[in-house]
């Protein structure tokens, strides 16, 4: 069974009943709907029900304002369609999926402890681990309502190996489901891939990736991936944690292939909790603007982590430093 959307002065798709979201919908047919974080978070999925049935699924997500739900305003990864229903939203080919995402059962092989509340999740589904570096998956934790967005630390492969760096958070839902409640040989729902920050084909410029807690998966990613170009300009990783026991990505990085053209700084926010340390400290894009020769507008940049970290990032790059958005690529982890 299938619902057919039609975009006001647009396109028309179906989408499959067995969908969970109009936006996963959209997506998987090809179209080319905006969207960021796929959970609630950003807004960017927002649009107008001009007619037909929709049901919210989360009506309290923070991707709207209470300003947004006055003027009626939905977001299309919380919304499912009920029957045929035209929409009004503006599609853009930037946010048409490259890899087309997947449904199905992942199972865990493998959890490895990376520091007191980050593991590494190793999953395996029977298709191949088909994204672009840099992209992220939903996994729909045991018990828990909705999706949780997790990006891929490994590289892409045919084996359907799909590894995740996940952060237990203290009170989440999610984090702790898969933490407490999935074990080795269990199965966990997966859909992906999903995000658009992902490596882009720009060798003639150097590479700065910054991580700020478990904002390092997707870092790795495009690190890993970067560093196996052979052409491919040195990359920069700086990773950002709060004590020197939350650090793990200069051993993740470590099978990376040349050294040579990987720079790895490690800055503290709370460096008084590590007796000792005697590299960086303070928040990590003070450090970037600190150790980068200038000017920053020569350079690409790849970050990710909790929102205060990507908007300070993104003010430091465009507003003080003049980088062109088309520069920088980020997931605020919602
Ligand atoms: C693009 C992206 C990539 C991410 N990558 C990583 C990563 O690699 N590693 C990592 O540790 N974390 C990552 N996160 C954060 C992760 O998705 C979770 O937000 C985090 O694990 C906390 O989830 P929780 O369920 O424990 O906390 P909770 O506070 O229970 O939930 C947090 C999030 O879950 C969603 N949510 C909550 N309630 C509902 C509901 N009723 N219905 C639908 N959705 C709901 C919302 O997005 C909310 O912000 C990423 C987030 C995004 C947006
Ligand atoms: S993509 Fe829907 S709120 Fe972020």
């Amino acid at each position: 069974m299938e619902h057919i959307i039609t975009i006001e002065g647009g396109a028309a798709f179906a989408v499959s009943t067995e969908e969970d979201s109009l936006l996963r919908g959209a997506l998987r047919a090809g179209i080319g709907m905006p969207h960021e974080c796929s959970v609630g978070g950003c807004g960017a999925c927002r649009f107008d029900l001009v007619s037909g049935d929709m049901e919210t699924l989360w009506a309290e997500a923070p991707g709207l304002s209470e300003r947004d739900r006055k003027r009626g305003k939905r977001l299309a990864c919380q919304s499912r369609p009920r029957g045929d229903c035209t929409i009004r939203i503006r599609c853009a080919d930037e946010y048409t999926p490259a890899v087309a995402p997947r449904r199905g059962l992942a199972r865990l092989e493998g959890r490895r402890q990376l520091t007191p509340d980050m593991s590494e999740f190793s999953l395996r589904t029977a298709w191949p681990a088909a994204f672009l570096p840099g992209q992220y998956a939903l996994l729909y934790p045991p018990g828990t309502e909705g999706a949780r967005a997790y990006s891929m630390s490994n590289l892409p492969n045919a084996d359907g190996l799909w590894q995740f760096v996940i952060r237990r958070v203290s009170g989440g839902r999610g984090s702790n489901a898969l933490f407490d409640r999935l074990g080795v040989g269990d199965e966990v729902a997966i859909d992906s891939p999903y995000g658009n920050a992902c490596l882009r084909d720009t060798p003639a410029r150097e590479i700065v990736r910054i991580a700020g807690g478990s904002g390092l998966a997707p870092m790795l990613s495009i690190a890993r991936a970067a560093l196996a170009r052979p052409d491919a300009p040195p990359v920069r990783f700086f990773d950002g944690a709060r004590t020197a026991a939350d650090l793990c990505g200069e051993s993740l990085l470590g099978d990376c292939p040349p050294p040579h053209r990987l720079s790895y700084t490690p800055v503290l926010s709370m460096p008084d909790a590590s007796p000792g340390w005697r590299g960086a400290v303070g928040f990590v894009h003070e450090e970037v603007k600190r150790a980068l020769p200038q000017p920053l507008d020569r350079y690409e940049f790849y970050f990710a982590g909790p929102p205060p970290m990507i908007d300070a990032v993104q003010t430091m790059l465009m507003h003080k430093h003049g980088v062109p958005f088309q520069q920088i690529h980020f997931d605020r982890f919602f």
